[in-house]
Order: structure tokens, then C-alpha cells, then sequence
């Protein structure tokens, strides 16, 4: 038995999870495809992890507006997959969400803008890739053992010429993100058995531009029109929950 199985550990996200969860496997697409239920059943029963990071998934969002059905394919039941062999063989699943499944308004009225909790509406949703990874939570939920993790992270190095004013968010830099999450993984059991189901693990709230400017001093202001896909206006996740767990970890470590 290993502890930890990683799907999507080649990606973005994975390969920092990889560097910090030593001894998980991370079994590649050849090994373990998520839209094959024999492939991903196969893989569990072989290595028995007793959590499962899902990590896989279809992310290109502007491609998702093209080809929704091969994005539906990795992110909704290919989570169904997952979901159900973690239920065969008992495991817990992890499964990677995103800050996309609220519609992230700019309502003046709000109290607070955006800081959507984990318990607050998600949807409507605003792109393709949105609402398959929103259908996803659901099929996560059909594993006994779920704990959804709603993140959002930019690689290492910022990637565009330009950055966004006008969208507001709790991203942060992978590689200050990764470090969470693999608390997180370590402790998934414990936080499934205590009841926590949902949890925003980000970075504190900024604007896109902002946290651009902070690994690329030179990058150029632009408005989200430029996008060509519907993005959020503010769709920072309140991350107070995750706050709280994390002292506890901390100093229980
Ligand atoms: N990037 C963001 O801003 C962001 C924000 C919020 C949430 N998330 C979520 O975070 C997770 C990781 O995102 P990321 O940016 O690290 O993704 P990524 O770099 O695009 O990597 C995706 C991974 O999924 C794997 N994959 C795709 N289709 C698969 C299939 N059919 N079977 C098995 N593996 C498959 C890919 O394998 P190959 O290497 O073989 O292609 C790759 O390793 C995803 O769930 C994503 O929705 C991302």
C-alpha cells in the first residue's frame, strides 16, 4: 500500500505536489487515463493509496469554448472515474477545484466583494471549462470520502505581456501554493473524518495586475475584454477555514 496517488502529475500543479509529496505516485496518462474507467480502476486497485490527489484534468479554457465535449470528457467523468474507483477501494479523494465555479460578480451592494465561503451558491458559471469543473465537484462527492479543494495559481513565471486591472482574485504562484495543498494531501484523512468536505486554499485577495506586477515588474495593464473567453470580475474565496486548519497543523507538527 502507498499513501498517495497523484493523477495530472506532470502538469502544472502536479509536478510541484510531486516535489513535495515524496514517496506519492503519480502514475502518467499511459498508466492511468482518466476518461478509461478499466485504466483508472486498474491503477487504484494495483497500488491501493489511501489518498487520492485528482489532479488531472482538461484546463485550457479558451480551448474548452472549442471542444467542450473532450473537456467535459476529463473533467466530468473522468472525475466520476476517479470518485468512483476512491469508493471501491475505500481511499479518500482530493479533488482539485477552482475559484471558477462562482460566477464572481462585482455587485457594489456585497458587503464584501467577492470572499465567497465554502458553503456559499455556487454558479452560473461563466466559460465552458467552468461548468465542467463545477459538474465535477459533483461526481468528486460520489466518492464517501471527498474533500474539495477550490484553488487558483498562475505558473512560476508570469506569461503574458499584459495582466488584468479589472479582475479581482485570491491566485497566487504555484510554487507558493504547492506548499498548502501538500499540507493539505498529508492531512486529508484527518480533515475528511473531521467533517470538511469543501475547502478554499488560495492566496490572500489581489488584482491580476497586481500579483503580475509582482514576478514581472514590467507588465502591461489590460482589461479582461481582451480575454476572447467571460472571465470573473471578482472571484476572491474567502480562505479563512483553511487559515484556521493550517495553524492547527502547524502546530500539532
Ligand atoms: N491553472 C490554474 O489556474 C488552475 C486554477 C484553479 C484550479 N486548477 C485546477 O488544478 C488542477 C491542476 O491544474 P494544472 O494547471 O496543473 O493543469 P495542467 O498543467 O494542464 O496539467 C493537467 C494534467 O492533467 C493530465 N491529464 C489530462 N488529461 C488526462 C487524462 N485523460 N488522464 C490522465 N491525466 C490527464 C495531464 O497529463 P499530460 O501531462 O499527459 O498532458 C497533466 O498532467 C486541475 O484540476 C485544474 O482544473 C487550475
Amino acid at each position: 500500500m502507498s499513501g498517495l496517488l497523484l493523477t495530472g502529475g506532470r502538469g502544472r500543479l502536479g509536478t510541484e505536489l510531486r516535489a513535495l509529496l515524496l514517496g506519492a505516485v503519480a502514475p502518467g496518462r499511459a498508466d492511468l487515463d482518466v476518461t478509461d474507467p478499466a485504466s483508472v480502476r486498474a491503477a487504484l486497485e494495483h497500488l491501493r493509496p489511501t489518498v487520492v490527489v485528482h489532479a488531472a484534468a482538461y484546463t485550457d479554457v479558451a480551448g474548452a469554448e472549442r471542444e467542450p465535449d473532450a473537456c467535459w470528457r476529463v473533467n466530468v467523468t473522468g472525475t466520476r472515474h476517479v470518485a468512483e474507483a476512491c469508493a471501491t477501494i475505500g481511499a479518500v479523494l482530493l479533488h482539485v477545484s477552482t475559484d471558477y465555479v462562482f460566477w464572481g460578480d462585482a455587485d457594489p451592494e456585497r458587503a464584501a466583494r467577492g470572499g465567497y465561503r465554502e458553503d456559499d451558491l455556487t454558479g452560473p458559471v461563466r466559460n465552458r471549462y467552468a461548468l465542467s469543473k463545477l459538474a465535477a465537484e459533483d461526481e468528486a462527492r460520489g466518492a464517501p470520502r471527498h474533500l474539495i479543494v477550490r484553488t487558483s495559481f498562475r505558473p512560476r513565471a508570469w506569461p503574458y505581456p499584459n495582466a488584468f486591472t479589472d479582475v479581482r482574485t485570491s491566485q497566487t504562484y504555484v510554487d507558493e501554493l504547492a506548499p498548502d495543498l501538500a499540507l493539505v494531501a498529508r492531512h486529508a484523512e484527518r480533515l475528511v473524518d473531521a467533517g470538511v468536505h469543501v475547502l478554499h486554499v488560495v492566496g490572500p485577495p489581489t488584482t491580476v495586475f497586481e500579483l503580475a506586477r509582482r514576478r514581472a515588474p514590467d507588465v502591461v495593464p489590460a482589461t479582461k475584454a481582451a480575454a476572447g473567453v467571460m472571465l470573473p470580475d471578482d472571484v476572491v474565496l474567502d480562505r479563512s477555514l483553511w487559515l484556521t486548519w493550517k495553524a492547527r497543523l502547524e502546530e500539532e507538527a
